[in-house]
């Protein structure tokens, strides 16, 4: 696992958005994959901004991302279909088709998670996958459990997680109990992997992490662990446990 530490969190988006616009200057048909939540959108900023002002060209690029809330349709404000439009899509020039959130309103949700899979095999696979981390440990909604399921699948989501989640929402009430995610299998096989995390709440997960001694389901992030080719960057914050 490679470390690097920045600053603070506009570091951390600056250094994201320079390793994407390296790998789509060496791959312009890059396969990217996406996630959301707080500590991605300063690293969308800072793309759109290569792309307004250094010609950064999405047009070839496709991208799968990582999860949806089962039941918002993807015009609610809180999808993350609403999320990647405002915080991406919308200010660069990707081809709507080429972009993939899961559809949390799908009739049969079993198939579309198969051909969710299925979709991104075809195109050859993920070639570099943008992660956060949930302060529990879950990647995407891969939250902790006994088992962990490799493929998209539709999971429930842990109280922590929901607690977390319920500053997007005018209640904890609305927050959805249930998402549909891509599995830990289906992360894995991307071929670069770069985890981020900022804040002094990501401290203590990032700790057991870095510690690197183990890998446990209660700890999703730390199957990671067994990949060849992941980054972490962090701002100073979430790396102030490390080495403690
Ligand atoms: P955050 O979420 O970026 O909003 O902290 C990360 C996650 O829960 O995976």
């Amino acid at each position: 696992m490679k470390i690097i530490i920045e600053k603070d969190y506009d570091g951390l988006s600056k250094k994201t958005a320079e390793i994407i616009k390296e790998e789509i200057n060496r791959k312009p048909n890059l396969i990217l994959g996406l996630a959301t939540g707080s500590t991605p959108v300063g690293t969308y900023e800072e793309l759109i901004k290569m792309h307004k002002e250094e010609n950064l060209d999405f047009s070839k690029v496709t991208t799968f991302n990582l999860d949806e809330y089962i039941g918002l349709s993807p015009e609610h404000p809180n999808s993350y279909h609403i999320y990647m439009e405002e915080n991406l899509f919308n200010h660069i020039n990707i081809e709507k088709e080429n972009t993939h959130v899961p559809n949390g309103e799908a009739e049969d949700i079993e198939e579309y998670c198969k051909n969710y899979d299925k979709g991104i095999e075809e195109l050859g696979g993920i070639d570099l996958q943008i992660l956060g981390i949930g302060e529990n440990g879950h990647i995407a909604f891969n939250e902790p459990a006994e088992e962990l399921t490799l493929g998209t699948h539709v999971t429930g989501l842990t109280e922590s997680t929901i607690n977390a989640n319920s500053r997007f929402f005018d209640s904890i009430e609305e927050v959805p109990k249930t998402a549909i995610t891509m599995g830990l299998g289906s992360i894995m096989k991307a071929k670069k992997i770069i985890l981020l995390a900022s804040g002094k709440n990501k401290a203590q997960v990032i700790k057991e992490l870095l510690k690197e001694e183990y890998t446990t389901t209660s700890i999703p992030a730390t199957m990671l662990l067994l990949h060849p080719d992941v980054t972490v960057i962090l701002d100073e914050e979430a790396a102030s446990k490390h080495n403690e």
